[in-house]
């Protein structure tokens, strides 16, 4: 039988580069990047990487040049409204990671207050069809103009009055003289797949592949937590402990009154939950991470 290889497009450098490289190899897949960089290879599972700017990598997917792909919500949405595909590439899952907001800016010294400010300004960037949904549902008549890169340089070489960008940090705006003003659209890295089903060999492939990335999202903020407490209060700490199964609860050597208590809390452990559980009676608090989880 002819082996069917699953085509995966990650960003070849950048925001999302990092992120999905990391993804992989928690899932177990060693990317070996071949020669010319457009290629990487996998062993574990019969997949191939295809190397990609981000901006290509929901064209590639809709035109089925791959069957996977790993993108930023901002380019996925901007490259859907744009609709120049008759069948595009559709969303999987929301992945958690490369998070960053596309914010409308303007200069420092504007006291902005409120989207009516724009009317009739120009506004530079490169997600025109997002930024233009913004200014409809704002009511605003402005006008996008559209800048493939620095674009926050605009307003100081007067192509524009105010920008909307990507935003992670701030500290380019911050450099260029321009502050944020409003929230544009929420973004993080998303998996997308062509829109056509696949054929048995590669959906088997996909399978494999989604059950691994289920289970390295799940464990992510996933920790085991184990403590000591007085028997009395195991229900009150199990009811307490964020998105925990039934946790188990064992004797403690030569104690009658003390138990220990083990469990899995799906979300968060913070500082203050150690404190409230401390509240609680419990002591001797341990919070480990787990490193795979299956269900
Ligand atoms: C964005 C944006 C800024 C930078 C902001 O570019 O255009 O240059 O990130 O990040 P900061 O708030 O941390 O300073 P992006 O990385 O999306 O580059 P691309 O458009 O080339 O993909
Ligand atoms: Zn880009």
């Amino acid at each position: 039988m002819s082996e069917e290889r699953l085509r995966i497009a990650i960003q070849k450098s950048g925001r999302l580069s990092e992120g999905s490289f990391d993804l992989l190899k928690s899932c177990g897949l060693k990317v070996s990047r071949g020669k010319d960089k457009l290629y990487g290879r996998v062993r574990e599972l019969p997949i191939d990487v295809l190397l990609l700017r981000d901006d290509d990598i929901p064209s590639f997917v809709a035109d089925n040049a791959c069957d996977i792909g790993i993108v930023g919500q901002n380019v996925f949405e901007e490259e859907r409204l744009a609709g120049e595909h008759d069948a595009p590439a559709v969303e999987v899952m929301p992945l958690g990671f490369a998070r960053c907001k596309l914010m409308l800016a303007a200069p420092k010294e504007w006291s902005f207050d409120g989207a009516d400010m724009l009317e009739g300004r120009r506004v530079a960037t490169s997600y025109p069809e997002l930024t233009r949904a913004w200014l409809a549902r704002e009511g605003v008549n402005a006008r996008a103009v559209m800048m493939k890169g620095s674009v926050e340089v605009a307003p100081r070489l007067k192509i524009a009055d105010a920008v909307c960008d990507i935003v992670s940090t701030g500290a380019t705006l911050d450099a260029n003289g321009l502050k944020p003003v409003a929230e544009v659209f929420d973004s993080q890295a998303l998996l997308i797949r062509n829109a056509a089903d696949f054929t048995p060999g590669k959906q088997a492939v996909f399978d494999a592949l989604m059950k691994r990335i289920n289970g390295v999202l799940t464990s992510r903020d996933a920790k085991y937590v184990m403590m000591n407490a007085p028997r009395d209060a195991v229900a009150a700490i199990t009811e307490y402990l964020p998105g925990a199964d039934a946790p188990t609860v064992l004797e403690l050597a030569g104690s009658s009154d003390k138990v220990a208590i083990h469990a899995v809390c799906r979300e968060s452990v913070f500082w203050d939950t150690l404190e409230d559980l401390k509240k609680l009676g419990a002591s001797a608090i341990l919070v480990l991470p787990i490193e795979k989880m299956m269900a």
